[in-house]
């Protein structure tokens, strides 16, 4: 598969072009982006290790029935994937309260939310992800009322499906957002699934293995996501070339 020209550069992913209309290559660069691309370091290691993270879960989902856009690794740092038409709309399920539902809402971090929390937001930088409803989707004609309830059925099969694979990696699954995009006429999920887009603790001691380590300046971001990495049994070892 042949690497073409640049398509778009994200915060911490590189989308290129390939000779195949229908492919594209991921590229997960080593930078690490919080607060809305206000905050942008270089982690070593980074971008291999949710390179692998990334296709494990994607054929893990493929697995259990929901479409994804991942094809296969390329390297340590690319994967091939479906080019697909996004919807501009994250997608999050929450578990437990933390990040911006707490600040939202005034509740303390950690309750656990029976039944799970699901909600739409704009991906817009600029504007910091405003949280929006179907009527904004419908309005605004980023998505169908069909797109919404296929969204929504798919992120919450994906809870179901990835809160027993951490649970029984001894991790609670407190929250992730998707994202979504057109391919041949249906949904599949697309972007990642990586601990930059979601949270993890241990289910223990409650220790956070995932992006708010370098949200909150904690240190060991590499080496959790790698620690998550090695609990649930994802290969590190470059198969292909
Ligand atoms: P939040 O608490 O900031 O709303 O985020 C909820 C979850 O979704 C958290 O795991 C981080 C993830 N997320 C992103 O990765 N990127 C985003 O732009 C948003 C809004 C959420
Ligand atoms: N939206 C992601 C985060 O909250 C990335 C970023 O903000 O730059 O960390």
């Amino acid at each position: 598969m042949q690497r073409k020209e640049l398509l778009y550069s994200g915060k911490a992913k590189s989308v290129y072009i390939t000779d195949d209309p229908k492919k594209l290559i991921l590229h997960f660069r080593d930078d690490t982006s919080a607060f809305d691309g206000e905050h942008i370091e270089r982690l070593a290691r980074k971008g291999a290790v949710n390179n692998r993270f990334n296709a494990f879960i994607m054929q893990h989902l493929e697995k259990a029935g929901i479409p994804t856009h991942f094809e296969r690794l390329l390297s340590n740092d690319e994967s091939l994937v479906k080019r697909l038409d996004m919807i501009p709309i994250e997608c999050v399920v929450r578990n437990f309260s933390a990040g911006s539902l707490c600040k939202r809402l005034g509740v303390e971090e950690g309750r656990e939310l029976n039944p799970p929390i699901f909600e739409f937001f704009f991906k817009n930088d600029a504007l910091h992800d405003p949280m929006v409803n179907l009527h904004h989707m419908l309005s605004f004609g980023w998505a169908s009322a069909d797109d919404a309830r296929q969204m929504e059925d798919m992120s919450r099969k994906v809870n179901i499906y990835l809160g027993k694979l951490f649970l029984d990696a001894g991790l609670l699954l407190v929250d992730f957002k998707l994202e979504f995009g057109r391919y041949d006429g249906n949904l599949r999920l697309g972007d990642e699934f990586t601990p930059d887009g979601c949270r993890l603790w241990d289910r223990e001691t409650r220790r956070k293995l995932d992006k708010d380590r370098f949200r909150r300046g904690l240190g060991g971001v590499v080496e959790a996501y790698e620690e998550v990495a090695a609990r649930l049994g994802v290969d590190m070892e470059i198969s292909s070339a």
